[in-house]
């Protein structure tokens, strides 16, 4: 209508101020890196402190939950009314209160490192060594939304006029894989743009969720304000994803989630805005000018990290040139993926941990079905009788526009693709609907130039793994299939101050 056509105007005029145009849909991330953050991606197991809490995973059994279980849309009507009652109070508290109860939060989240790790493995089954740096990247989200907050006070009194209006109402709905950063940055970001939040844990990992929100309650958060909910009931979870008193939903899952959501809105044009990242399927791109030391370690981190359960983990590797032809990197990478020590996060020693349960559909088909041209290097196998753990696979002779070329699997399975030139493998990499994040390994400037112009991603690594964002360094979000909304990114500048609208001073919003 004319209003939103008001408020386009006004945003493309000011620019930065309104944030989305603003973005570019692909940041490149090169090391060396920039600030220095708490989430290194390179944490130590081998920390005293780290050994304990993994001791304590041997014996901790999940949390008893206490979050609300809804069992009738009634419920979620009242769980929105609620919020939005609260939340007036939350957004007239200036921008340094709010940063101030975040920085609480980041330190409440610190403090309860050891429960956070072992909640992780005892749920989820994330190994010590995933689970600790995400407890960091929890904790930089909070002081970095913090900032936010501040900021986002001065621009509101600008000088020039204009108004940020935060949602009302935020729903976050967390996946399972990141039980803990994910959920707690999208809580944080809405909480500092003065939202009021509903989270829904997801299924099988509420308890990781629910200790992550007991650290914000602790820090100052209030009950009303945040409330953490669950239900059995798909029909009570599309009550409240289509609820009239959300504005704003913050989704993170696979692509079929976002469908679903999508679907539950139609008939209600105008809300709630949704800010979505959900499935990629990635690659990691080596050429004959990498250093495969390196490039087999990423590849491998890439790929088999949490068991390859990250919207984010490389599937595919292609070779280019003598690369894909070069019996030291074959040998090398063969070998990386046969020492993977697969095992429960309980053993300290296990490089790769469970699959979230019994592989089923594509992941089920990856793992046991080759298509035409395909043969294993490394077969997987099911290694007991929970049928959770896996050996990991590696698939040669994956084709072009194949099911493993364009299917996210979402588990511990890695595909070769081989091409002769850099600008065959952009092509395979950018032939997919998705386009989330993707890897080059190159030491050649001019190949690096070169990809970084034309790969269709969000997050473009260069010589680094291609998991692991790190807040503000590098913020994360996806293109194309991989994202829905705005396309502000996660841990970014922009991200709070996109989940609100702007208008020029004077024009209801
Ligand atoms: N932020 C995660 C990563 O970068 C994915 O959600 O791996």
């Amino acid at each position: 209508g004319a209003m939103a056509d008001q408020e386009r105007r006004f945003r493309d005029s000011v620019g930065d101020l309104a944030a989305g145009p603003t973005e570019p849909r692909r940041t490149a991330h090169r090391p060396p890196a920039g600030p220095r953050f708490t989430n290194t991606t390179d944490s130590d197991p081998a920390l005293p402190e780290t050994r304990a809490w993994a001791a304590d995973a041997v014996a901790t059994t999940p949390p008893a939950l206490t979050s609300r279980m809804l069992g009738s849309a009634a419920e979620v009507d009242d769980v929105v009314a609620t919020g939005r009652d609260a939340q007036p109070v939350w957004a007239a508290r200036p921008g340094r209160e709010r940063a101030a109860v975040l920085r609480r939060a980041a330190d409440e989240l610190e403090a309860r490192r050891g429960a956070l790790v072992t909640v992780m493995a005892a749920e989820g089954g994330k190994t010590v060594a995933e689970a600790d740096p995400e407890v960091s990247e929890a904790i930089d989200f909070a002081r970095y939304y913090a900032d936010r907050a501040e900021e986002l006070d001065g621009r509101g009194l600008l000088t020039d006029g204009a108004v940020f209006t935060p949602p009302v109402l935020t729903l976050v709905t967390p996946p399972w894989n990141f039980p803990v950063a994910i959920p707690t940055g999208g809580v944080l970001a809405a909480l500092a743009a003065g939202s009021a939040v509903v989270i829904k844990p997801a299924h099988p990992v509420p308890g990781c969720t629910e200790t992550a929100m007991a650290a914000l309650h602790a820090a100052g958060v209030p009950g009303d304000v945040l409330q953490v909910v669950r239900t059995d009931e798909r029909e009570v979870g599309r009550a409240l994803v289509s609820h009239e008193g959300v504005d704003t939903v913050i989704l993170t899952g696979a692509a079929e989630t976002a469908e679903m959501f999508a679907s539950w809105r139609t008939g209600r044009p105008g809300g709630p805005r949704v800010l979505g990242e959900t499935s990629g399927k990635n690659s990691l791109v080596i050429t004959p000018a990498a250093d495969y030391d390196l490039a087999v370690a990423d590849l491998v981190r890439s790929a088999f990290g949490h068991a390859g359960q990250k919207c984010s983990a490389a599937s595919l590797v292609i070779l280019v040139g003598s690369a894909g032809r070069s019996e030291r990197l074959h040998r090398q990478l063969v070998d990386a993926v046969t020492s993977l020590r697969v095992g429960w996060p309980t053993d300290l020693g296990t490089t790769m941990g469970p699959v979230i349960e019994p592989p089923t559909g594509k992941l089920h088909r990856a793992q046991t079905t080759l298509d035409a041209g395909e043969s294993w290097l490394v077969e997987p196998r099911s290694l007991d009788d929970t049928g959770r753990l896996w050996s990991p696979g590696l698939k040669d002779g994956v084709a072009a526009g194949s099911f493993f070329h364009q299917t996210e699997c979402f588990g511990p399975v890695l595909g070769i693709m081989r091409v002769e030139t850099l600008a065959e493998a952009v092509e395979l990499q950018n032939a997919t609907a998705y386009g989330l994040t993707g890897g080059l390994h190159s030491l050649d400037e001019t190949e690096i130039e070169y990809w970084l112009d034309h790969v269709e991603v969000g997050n473009a690594y260069v010589n680094r793994h291609i998991t692991g964002a790190i807040v503000q360094r590098q913020p994360f979000g996806g293109w194309k299939a991989s994202a829905m909304g705005p396309g502000a990114k996660a841990g970014g500048p922009n991200y709070v101050a996109e989940l609100g609208t702007w208008a020029p001073d004077g024009v209801p919003t």
